[in-house]
């Protein structure tokens, strides 16, 4: 079937009952976050293959630090758009609503959003791949790169702290992506938003909700390969359509 290509409909979230809420880089462009492809996109300037993906980790992992740095400095004085928030009132209204993201910034937890599921991992969380150590937080930079736990090593040997981001190659986290297909197969609305829809498995998550026959929404300023198959295909950016769709929420 054909989407029906709009920029207003008269659908809204207030009227579904469990609503997903699928996004991509363009949720948090008008934070001031990059995107990743496009004009100004972050793998014009930055090849993946030297700074996203464990082998360049590997191979010199103080330099997928810079990188990494780079980004937390770019993310960390963000806030939450418009968008974010409307995403969070409508937990708030509803608490069945899901967020599954593909973005790392954790700007849907800032604005209020409890459950979010990331399927590519988060910005501000590092982990040992030798001892399984974790942490989180907000430093940017990120300076004590080496994990603490191997003090019997000495400083140049002990294992570096590893983002804990999906890079290029990685296999998505089992119970994360458990957790999105749980919710995206018993939702009945589901809002794409602001995806180029062109990474895997992510891209194809949405289609997980027509075996439910939910509702697919998709809104982009640009038409995906995955248009078609949504049934409304929303023409605007994650700001406006979101406080069109949004209306009426308590
Ligand atoms: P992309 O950069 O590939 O796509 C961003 C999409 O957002 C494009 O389709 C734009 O048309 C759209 N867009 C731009 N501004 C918008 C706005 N204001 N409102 C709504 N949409 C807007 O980003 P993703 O699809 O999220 O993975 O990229 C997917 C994955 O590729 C990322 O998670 C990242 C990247 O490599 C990893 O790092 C593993």
């Amino acid at each position: 079937m054909t989407p029906l290509v709009a920029t207003t409909t008269s659908l809204r979230v207030k009227d579904a009952r469990r609503v997903v809420f699928f996004t991509g880089a363009g949720m948090s462009a008008a934070a001031g976050i990059p995107t990743f492809r496009g004009k100004g996109g972050i793998w014009k300037e930055y090849d993946y293959g030297s700074y996203a993906c464990q082998q360049a980790f590997n191979r010199d992992p103080e330099k997928v630090w810079e990188f990494h740095n780079y980004r937390r400095g770019l993310v960390e004085p963000c806030q939450p758009t418009q968008g974010h928030r409307l995403i969070a009132r409508c937990e708030a209204a509803q608490p069945s609503t899901v967020v599954v993201t593909q973005n790392i910034d954790g700007l849907h937890q800032v604005a209020g959003n409890a459950k979010v599921r990331e399927l590519h991992g988060g910005l501000w969380r590092v982990r040992c791949d030798v001892c399984g150590a974790k942490h989180t937080g907000r430093e940017s930079p990120f300076v004590e790169l080496r994990c603490p736990r191997h003090e019997d090593l000495p400083e140049w040997k002990r294992p570096y702290w590893r983002p804990d981001i999906v890079w290029f190659g990685d296999a998505l986290n089992r119970s994360v992506i458990e957790a999105s297909v749980e919710a995206i197969s018993r939702c009945d609305m589901l809002i794409s938003i602001g995806t180029s829809a062109v990474v895997y498995p992510a891209a194809e998550l949405p289609l997980i909700a027509k075996r439910n026959k939910a509702l697919l929404v998709e809104i982009n300023p640009e038409e995906t390969p995955m248009s078609n198959a949504f049934d409304v295909c929303l023409r605007g950016t994650a700001d406006a359509m979101l406080e069109m769709l949004c209306e009426g929420l308590e």
